[in-house]
């Protein structure tokens, strides 16, 4: 492979594994497709714009024609897809943008991707005279998908594995599960070569500030109050961005077509703890009296359907490809509470009084 596709590569784990690419990979040419929607930002990827090796496209992934285009003029041998709507909170009130780009975006580059495969493989060119049956012979489509799509877990120290059965719940992990399935079904019915990875929660550098983590980061900055939805008991495995996009790499590059891999932490926090150690890690890097910002926790109504617990079982990932998070989490997030304290003017920029209207009155807060 030579002409690799990043779909959704401006956004938080996509601008990550860009980076990653584009400098570990310079024999390949990395076109990052996106949208810019509300969560994509080319400011994500300053360091590596100029580099000789990287090309960004603005397209959407729902419009087929100009996915067509993007496919043929680049010459594009394999596809990394991460462009989506993501929060959970913004599906449950506009699901149809969910369908849209989650579903009907994944249908369009699948679709597109096969014709462009299939007319310009060798055997098409030489008019069927090289015999070879394959016609996605050094082809790939790599889906990056959710555990979310596993639905939710009691606290009785459970995981999801790969045979999970699927039971999405919420209109983002609905359109998520619904991806998945087209991604096999291409696989299945005309051998196309696709892998799939479902990773737990991601944490970072560049994650937009209406997620917990950098919402929270950001509030406490402001001495703003810190919404906790419910009773702050749900449970989620966190793991380190650059760890998943290390996986995401290994995957492309060494996992074995047609299979789906899990990807996580072992790490799960309940989130009021994970909340108290974000407060403890932010008023001390901000020299501020231990415990300064708890009185900043309030609990609000809960998310609608709010899934109790996510973890995943990564062993599989770990026994054959030999994975492993690299980072404990007490370094990650050190790390990425200094690097949104750094760059507030980077979290003043994607902070626009329109998208917290948006949750307040959602959550009356
Ligand atoms: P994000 O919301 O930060 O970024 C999404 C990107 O997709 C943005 O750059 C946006 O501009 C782009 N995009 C949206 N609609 C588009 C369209 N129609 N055409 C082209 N580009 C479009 O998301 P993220 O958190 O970086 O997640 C990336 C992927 O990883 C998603 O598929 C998500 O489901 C999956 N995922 C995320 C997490 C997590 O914790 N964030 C965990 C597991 C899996
Ligand atoms: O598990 C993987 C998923 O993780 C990804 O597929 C999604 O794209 C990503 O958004 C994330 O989904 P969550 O819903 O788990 O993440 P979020 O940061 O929105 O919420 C984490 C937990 O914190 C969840 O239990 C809800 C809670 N929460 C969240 C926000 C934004 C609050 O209590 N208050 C908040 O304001």
């Amino acid at each position: 492979m030579k002409n690799i596709l990043i779909t959704g590569g401006a956004g938080f784990i996509g601008s990550h594994l860009v980076r990653l690419m584009v400098n570990k990979y310079p024999q390949y040419n990395i076109i990052n497709l996106d949208l810019l929607t509300y969560a994509g930002n080319l400011e994500n990827l300053r360091d590596v714009e100029s580099k000789p090796n990287y090309k960004f496209v603005k397209a959407d992934i729902c419009d087929i024609e100009q996915i067509r285009r993007v496919i043929a003029d680049n010459q594009i041998d394999g596809i990394i897809h991460l462009a989506a709507e993501s929060h959970v909170d913004r599906s449950i009130v506009d699901p149809f943008s969910f369908a849209r780009t989650n579903v009907m975006g994944t249908l369009s580059l699948l679709q597109a991707a096969r014709e462009y495969w299939t007319s310009n493989s060798r055997d098409s060119k030489s008019g069927g005279a090289t015999g070879s049956s394959n016609p996605f012979e050094g082809k790939l489509f790599y889906h990056v998908s959710t555990d979310e799509v596993y639905g939710s877990l009691e606290n009785d120290g459970s995981f999801f594995t790969e045979d999970t059965k699927y039971d999405p719940h919420s209109p983002y992990s609905a359109s998520k599960a619904s991806s998945d399935h087209f991604v096999r079904a291409w696989h299945d019915t005309y051998g196309f070569p696709v892998k799939i990875s479902n990773c737990s929660n991601n944490y970072g550098s560049f994650q937009f500030p209406e997620k917990l983590i950098p919402l929270f980061i950001n509030n406490i900055r402001h001495n703003k109050p810190l919404p906790v939805y419910g009773k702050g008991e749900n449970v989620r495995d966190w793991l380190y961005v650059e760890d998943h996009a290390a996986a995401i790499d290994l995957i492309f590059h060494e996992g074995k077509l047609g299979e789906t891999y899990n990807i996580g932490g072992f790490n799960e926090w309940k989130n009021i703890d994970l909340i108290k150690v974000l407060i403890a890690t932010v008023d001390r890097q901000l020299g501020r009296p231990a415990g300064a910002s708890l009185p900043l926790i309030t609990y609000v109504t809960d998310r609608a359907g709010h899934d109790l617990r996510y973890a995943i079982d990564s062993g599989k990932l770990n026994r054959e490809l030999g994975w492993s998070p690299s980072l404990q989490f007490e370094e990650g997030i050190e790390k990425t509470v200094k690097w949104y304290l750094e760059n507030g003017k980077w979290l003043d920029s994607v902070t626009s009084g329109e998208y917290q209207k948006y949750y307040d009155s959602m959550y009356n807060r």
